[in-house]
């Protein structure tokens, strides 16, 4: 029988996540705070549909968002969407639990990651995804067993095709791999990072050897540091912001933008903001596109709480083309936190 296609790619661009053939849109978007959060019901479908009518092809959350309820709405909106299952590409990550205190329903045990990613697949409705993620290390399971849990999740029980890592070390990321090529079982594919410009250490730096040695691929989180590179948060906090609407996580976040540091930063959006429109865009859009311009990003995740904001960031597509060398220079002046590389003391290749 012949599929209805409903996908159009658009202005999109596309790049493979890591070593693998998966291809994802450069952009792709997430559900941390906002989707079974902030926003339930139709807001969570009508947001889907917008990333999907800009070409994006990517979703992700994780057992941990909302206890649960990120999954469960974003599961509910994909059935109601009802988008053919080979179109789109879905992520999950496990590590946190759901918020339960039990001693194995959280952690990167075998046991926990098969059933934590069964409980995730039954609150998303579906029987599989693309990608499962380990949302952070595990200090208290022992790597070869993180690897033979996740290789069985995928091998024998097909709860997803790929794996990754979200906040690991590059030494922990090389060990699994090696673990991985030692005992014949599935290497991690790509991490999710935090990446932004202001967060560039880890990215840029530690994870270097990662691209080169094991192409490995990344899949980046909060790219517009939760907002603050909007220019929202440069004359206070609006009402309706997630500064505002979570309160409680960013009150250190708030009380550090009144510092010297957090004063500097406004003032490097400020001057981004200016760059951002002399290009026809806005500081949003360039914060954006200034990430996905790095080729060692799979895929910038965006969050959104408006239909509107998904709009406003898929126009960084094309506002890519338009950061000349010249211009990312500019902007590197005005950051001026370029990281220093790890020295090669002559010899590079
Ligand atoms: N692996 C991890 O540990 C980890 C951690 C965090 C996130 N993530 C993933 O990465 C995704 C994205 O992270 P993030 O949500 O922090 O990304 P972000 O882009 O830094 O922040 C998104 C938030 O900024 C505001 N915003 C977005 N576009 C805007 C616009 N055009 N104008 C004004 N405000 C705008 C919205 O919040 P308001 O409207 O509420 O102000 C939106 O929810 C998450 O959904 C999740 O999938 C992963």
């Amino acid at each position: 029988m012949a599929v209805e296609s409903s996908y159009e790619p658009h202005d999109m661009k596309f790049r493979h996540l890591g070593p693998t053939g998966l291809k994802v849109s450069l952009f792709s978007l997430g559900g941390w705070l906002t989707y079974g959060g902030t926003q339930k019901g139709d807001i969570v479908k009508e947001c889907l549909q917008a990333a999907w009518d800009n070409g994006i092809n990517f979703f992700d959350t994780a057992e941990a968002y909302a206890g649960g309820q990120s999954e469960i709405e974003m599961g509910r909106a994909l059935k109601e969407l009802a988008w053919p299952r080979d179109e789109y590409v879905l992520s999950t990550k496990i590590f946190f639990g759901t918020g339960r205190k039990e001693p194995n329903t959280r952690g990167l045990s075998w046991k926990h990651i098969v059933e934590g990613l069964k409980s995730s697949l039954e609150r998303l409705q579906t029987p599989y995804v693309d990608i499962v993620l380990a949302h952070r290390p595990d200090a208290a399971t022992p790597m070869k067993e993180v690897v033979e849990g996740f290789t069985q999740a995928i091998r024998n029980l097909n709860l997803a095709y790929y794996w990754g890592t979200s906040e690991w070390s590059a030494v922990q990321i090389t060990e699994a791999t090696q673990i991985a090529e030692r005992y014949n079982l599935i290497a991690p594919i790509a991490e999710q990072p935090q990446y932004n410009a202001f967060h560039r250490e880890r990215f840029e730096v530690e994870y270097a050897p990662l691209y080169d040695q094991f192409k490995y691929g990344t899949t980046i989180w909060s790219p517009l540091a939760s907002g603050l590179l909007t220019g929202k948060y440069n004359d206070g906090v609006p009402e309706d912001s997630r500064f505002a609407t979570n309160k409680q996580f960013f009150s250190d976040t708030v009380k550090q933008l009144e510092t010297p540091e957090g004063k500097a930063k406004i003032e490097k959006v400020r001057k981004l903001t200016k760059i951002a429109e002399k290009l026809g865009g806005n500081a949003t859009q360039l914060a954006l596109a200034w990430a996905a311009k790095n080729p060692n990003v799979s895929t910038v995740i965006l969050g959104a709480t408006k239909v509107e904001q998904i709009h406003d960031n898929c126009k960084a597509v094309t506002l890519m083309d338009k950061l000349t060398p010249d211009i990312m220079e500019e902007i590197e002046g005005i950051l001026d936190n370029k990281p220093k590389p790890t020295p090669t003391y002559g010899r590079s290749r």
